[in-house]
């Protein structure tokens, strides 16, 4: 006999349904973990989770919602992968409590006239520039989500280092009451580092991918090595370099002697953005 699939995890659609979920926990004394994702679930995303157990939630609740908000008109938003059916497995895998699936009107209600935009250091370049308006969509509905769900702890991964700085910087300046746990970036066997958007790439593109990392490593170890590093992801076969640069790890603003630095990095391969990012000594 075959063992039994696991049961799959309640499913909620609308922020009254998670409401009600989430309140009866609640009334158990439960600490809530939310793991905010926008789906096309991997390693990376349920690692999220066992940290937030690690940290001492209770009840562990998946957000998968791609959030029109945060992609420009020209980006990926129609084509960003979307596979319900086996992201609910995987969620079932691990023990997760709660899916919160919610439609695009569930979060953003016809008329919807507020959001959030975020000013200050953090988003002065980066991804800031790059993809203008992208903050003020995640701000906007991480700020939601955490409302929503009325989440005790939730976990971002270290792999969108500003994207994680920004909203530690959203719960500090808006009073959510709400631990932010960041988390190690989880790789493949060869250091690339896990993404949705990896399915995109081609094989080829894959072998190309996974030099981004060891070039990092490189020039992490070796800082004097930033300046050519540009040069080395062109020559590695990376179509374009947005940004290879060296920050303040919790202010990304340039470096000062004597505290701790980060190596951020995005590059392109055809269409695909890559971005990674490794601490400095
Ligand atoms: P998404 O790209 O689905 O990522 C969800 C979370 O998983 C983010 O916190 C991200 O940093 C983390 N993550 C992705 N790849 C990871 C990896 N290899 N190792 C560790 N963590 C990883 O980021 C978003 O969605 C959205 O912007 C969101 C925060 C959900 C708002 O819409």
């Amino acid at each position: 006999m075959s063992p039994a699939a696991p049961a799959l995890p309640l499913v909620a659609r609308t922020a009254a349904e998670l409401r009600t979920v989430v309140a009866g926990w609640r009334r158990d004394g439960a600490r809530i973990g939310l793991v905010p994702t926008m789906g096309a679930l991997h390693q990376g995303h349920l690692t999220l989770a066992e940290a937030a157990r690690r940290a001492g939630a209770d009840r562990i609740l998946f957000s998968i919602f791609v959030n029109p908000a945060q992609f420009g008109p020209k980006e990926d938003f129609s084509r960003y992968p979307r596979r319900e059916a086996e992201d609910l497995a995987k969620l079932a895998g691990i023990g997760a409590d709660l899916a919160y699936l919610p439609t695009v009107e569930e979060i953003y209600p016809p008329g919807f006239a507020f959001s959030i935009v975020p000013g200050g250091p953090i988003v002065a370049d980066l991804e800031a520039a790059i993809r203008p308006g992208h903050f003020a969509g995640v701000a906007t509905v991480v700020a939601k989500l955490l409302i929503q769900a009325g989440a005790d702890i939730a976990a971002f991964g270290e792999k969108d280092y500003q994207q994680l700085l920004l909203v530690r910087r959203l719960v500090r300046d808006l009073d959510l009451p709400c631990a932010i746990l960041a988390v190690p970036t989880v790789r493949d066997g060869d250091g690339l580092a896990l993404s949705s958007r990896n399915a995109f790439l081609t094989e080829a593109q894959l072998a190309v991918a996974r030099r981004l990392n060891r070039i990092l490593a490189e020039i992490a170890a070796e800082p004097g090595r930033l300046a050519a590093g540009p040069d080395r992801l062109r020559d590695a076969g990376f179509d374009a370099v947005d940004y290879l640069v060296l920050r303040d790890a919790e202010t990304l603003a340039d470096p000062v002697p004597g505290r701790p630095r980060r190596l951020i990095a995005a590059v392109r391969l055809g269409a695909t953005r890559l971005l990674d990012n490794l601490p400095v000594a």
